[in-house]
């Protein structure tokens, strides 16, 4: 009579078309912003921009008449302006040009401009971009005469731009214009470059996706539409994408991620999504925190600022997404697999309770010492499917784990915690490369701190990174496996550098660089 009554209740649930957030469609929005466009000659548009290498001397550019260069040299003179990395000289209405504006931008000396000092100089000229009333930008980089340097400097300027310009406006009635200019690269041999800015392109449609699924509200980015929406942006791109529903997460003995979502009618689901880039038999698996939201469950978040954007908590599964998207809008050869638990963490008189005891599928048996350590309960699973029925050969890990994360590294950098050298260092290197940078805590000496008197283990323990990690530890088995505390990395209150305000994407570049890092050195 109970099962009957349970059974026939959820039934009606999940039918019933009353429910705020199922009535709410969470299609994917539009997000070019800008449009690229590489060529060898320019002719007008409303400005130009032109890339400077640190001492260039006299500024003389083909097309340019003796009025043009003595008015453009004059202004250069005046203002000292010497080609340093990062500094603009504008100059408006230049003679001789048909071009409303003129910036010089400064790129220092080009052989060791960063791409990450690049790209906040691309996002740094999108504000300025959009602070004119220009629908046409010509930018002129061949002053930077080494092809590579061009290429790649051009490339991430490009990256800069793009990234800066997302804008989360789905919930406007009216929103803001979004940034739309038509942008053109004069870069050295275009057919070489245009590689080049696709792949770059393909990456930003990636940190997109995950600030598009990490700013939804809880109520709008639940499990079934978390998986739903990621089903809808991978498959066009030929990512095999597969959703296992509740009950499929119950039947394959996966308790420790449904018992999470069990006090909401937004049940537990998991996503895997496989691009096969290679013909590697096992794949490279990136597992993903999807937490909705994070109330604390019983163990409440009773701080209006701990509690208040915990719409982020998704942040770490919103990565994977879009780190598997970027690997396939790039073609990488490489065979990844991205795994997110999907979940819901919060209170009804059918939720979890402290001191609870769920079993994981590899059988292991976990108390539930805080329901605020919700976040390791959908990993273990995640961790485990990944070895177990996707036959991972190495795993990443990424969450919003830990507030003691974030009280050991602030923001600046994500925990990584590992025992595999070559794991580490292509892990810092990804995040060096698109600075999401990455510092090693230990794992060794915390075996003891997640036992559990009643059970084969406990989901909290102190120090509280180190027991998250050493908590997850257990699912990877023999498999090489990294875990990611990405806790404060997720969402910026204000807009800086190529990040607008809102959720940051983080974690996207540096699983993307790092796959094919770690891909490049492990065949
Ligand atoms: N999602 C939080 C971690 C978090 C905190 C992310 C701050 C971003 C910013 C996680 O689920 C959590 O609540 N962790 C607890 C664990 C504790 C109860 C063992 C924490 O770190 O306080
Ligand atoms: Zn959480
Ligand atoms: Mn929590």
């Amino acid at each position: 009579m109970k099962t009957l009554l349970a059974l026939s209740i959820s039934t009606l649930l999940a039918a019933s078309p009353l429910l705020s957030n199922s009535a709410i469609a969470v299609t994917p929005a539009p997000y070019i912003h800008t449009q690229f466009n590489v060529t060898e000659s320019l002719q007008q548009a409303d400005l130009l921009v032109v890339l400077v290498p640190q001492d260039s001397g006299e500024l003389r550019l083909a097309g340019w008449d003796r009025a043009t260069r003595n008015h453009i040299n004059r202004a250069i003179n005046i203002a000292a302006f010497s080609g340093q990395a990062g500094s603009q000289l504008e100059i408006v209405a230049p003679v001789g040009l048909n071009y409303g504006r003129l910036l010089l931008l400064g790129v220092g000396n080009a052989a060791e401009l960063s791409r990450a000092s690049a790209e906040e100089m691309g996002a740094s000229l999108s504000q300025w971009v959009n602070g004119t009333q220009a629908d046409t930008v010509h930018v002129h980089s061949q002053l930077i005469a080494n092809a590579n340097d061009n290429h790649r400097i051009t490339a991430a300027l490009s990256h800069g731009v793009e990234l800066r310009n997302y804008r989360f406006d789905r919930y406007k009635s009216t929103p803001d214009a979004r940034p739309a200019q038509r942008y053109s690269w004069q870069v050295a041999l275009a057919t070489d470059a245009r590689a080049k800015f696709e792949q770059k392109q393909a990456l930003a449609q990636g940190v997109f996706t995950a600030r598009e699924l990490t700013n939804l509200p809880g109520s709008d980015g639940y499990p079934e539409a978390f998986a739903r929406y990621a089903k809808t942006v991978l498959e066009p791109l030929g990512v095999e994408v597969t959703i296992l529903g509740p009950e499929q997460v119950k039947a394959l003995g996966m308790g420790s991620l449904y018992g999470v979502s069990q006090g909401s009618h937004m049940k537990a689901h998991l996503l895997v999504a496989r691009w096969r880039g290679a013909d590697d038999e096992a794949p490279i698996a990136l597992v993903g925190k999807g937490n909705s939201f994070d109330t604390g469950g019983y163990n409440l978040k009773t701080q209006a600022a701990s509690i208040l954007r915990m719409h982020t908590d998704k942040a770490g599964g919103a990565a994977v997404v879009g780190a598997v998207k970027a690997l396939a809008g790039q073609k990488a050869p490489v065979h990844v697999v991205g795994v997110v638990p999907l979940s819901i963490n919060m209170i009804s008189g059918d939720a979890y309770l402290p001191g609870d005891v769920v079993t994981a599928g590899d059988g292991t048996t976990i108390e539930v010492g805080n329901t605020d350590a919700e976040g390791r309960l959908i990993l273990a699973d995640g961790i485990w499917y990944a070895r177990e029925h996707l036959n991972a050969r190495v795993i990443a890990d990424i969450a919003t784990l830990t507030g003691a994360k974030v009280g050991a590294l602030g923001n600046a950098y994500s925990a990584i915690f590992t025992k595999h050298a070559a794991i580490e260092n292509t892990l810092r290197e990804a995040g060096e490369l698109v600075e999401e940078r990455v510092w090693p805590l230990p794992l060794d000496g915390y075996e003891g701190i997640v036992r559990s008197r009643i059970a084969d283990r406990i989901n909290t323990g102190s120090p509280g990174a180190q027991a998250g990690a050493i908590f997850l530890q257990h699912f990877a088995g023999e498999t090489p496996w990294v875990h990611i505390d990405m806790a404060g990395e997720a969402f910026t209150a204000s807009a800086s550098g190529i990040h607008p305000e809102g959720s940051t994407g983080h974690g996207v570049r540096l699983l993307t660089e790092w796959v094919k890092l770690y891909q490049a050195q492990h065949q």
